[in-house]
């Protein structure tokens, strides 16, 4: 755990307490538009380390963020048997999907993993370690999410970065009716990177 000065400490885990009530007051989880770039491999790895591939020694380009939370029932009991798959663009605003062609020239990062999966604890509990996500043509930064139970797939969003300047100007997010449950606050956290909590609640 990082040492903090006590104030900036406090002030941290209060920002964030107070960013989780919001969220748990704001129901069920929207659903939202997959996009062109959900994986189409899902083989070699693909774990809930999306910084670290097997077998390239350098981590990925981007500002390490932990994104972590739980998946919820309607009333707000915990998903124990629930897999959470993330997808998401580089550093260079690159998705690992042959669909998604450069006009600009900006190679992938190869050493970004893309995509990840992860079953949930008993509690509902998922994590991922990823890149704080960054925009790319006409999006704001953002997450795409999957929640699938039992094989099939229950539940498809993305998660946006609180206070992006770009949120305001994405046509998917300014048309969500429930964005506040779709929005996390990306805080300083351990080890020098980034936390978010995004707890998903099914319907
Ligand atoms: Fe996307």
């Amino acid at each position: 755990m990082m040492q903090l000065p006590l104030s900036r400490r406090s002030l941290i885990v209060g920002s964030s307490a107070l960013l989780a009530r919001p969220a748990l007051a704001a129901g069920r989880t929207p659903r939202q538009t997959e996009g062109p770039f959900y994986p189409v491999d899902w083989s070699g790895d693909i774990d809930s380390d999306l910084v670290r591939v097997q077998g390239v020694a350098a981590d990925a380009l981007g500002q390490v963020a932990q994104v972590m939370g739980r998946v919820l029932d309607a009333r707000g009991n915990p998903v124990g048997d629930a897999i959470v798959e993330i997808w998401q663009c580089d550093a260079h605003g690159r998705y690992r999907h042959p669909g998604d062609v450069s006009l600009f020239g900006s190679a992938r990062d190869q050493r970004f993993q893309g995509r990840g999966r992860a079953a949930v604890a008993s509690d509902g509990s998922y994590r991922f370690r990823t890149i704080r996500p960054v925009a790319y043509s006409g999006r704001a930064p953002h997450i795409h999410f999957r929640v699938k139970r039992g094989g099939r797939e229950v539940l498809t969003t993305q998660l946006y970065v609180a206070g992006d300047p770009l949120n305001e100007r994405d046509g998917i997010y300014r048309r969500e009716a429930n964005r506040a449950a779709l929005t996390a606050a990306f805080l300083p956290g351990e080890q020098g990177a980034l936390a978010a909590t995004f707890d998903i609640r099914l319907g």
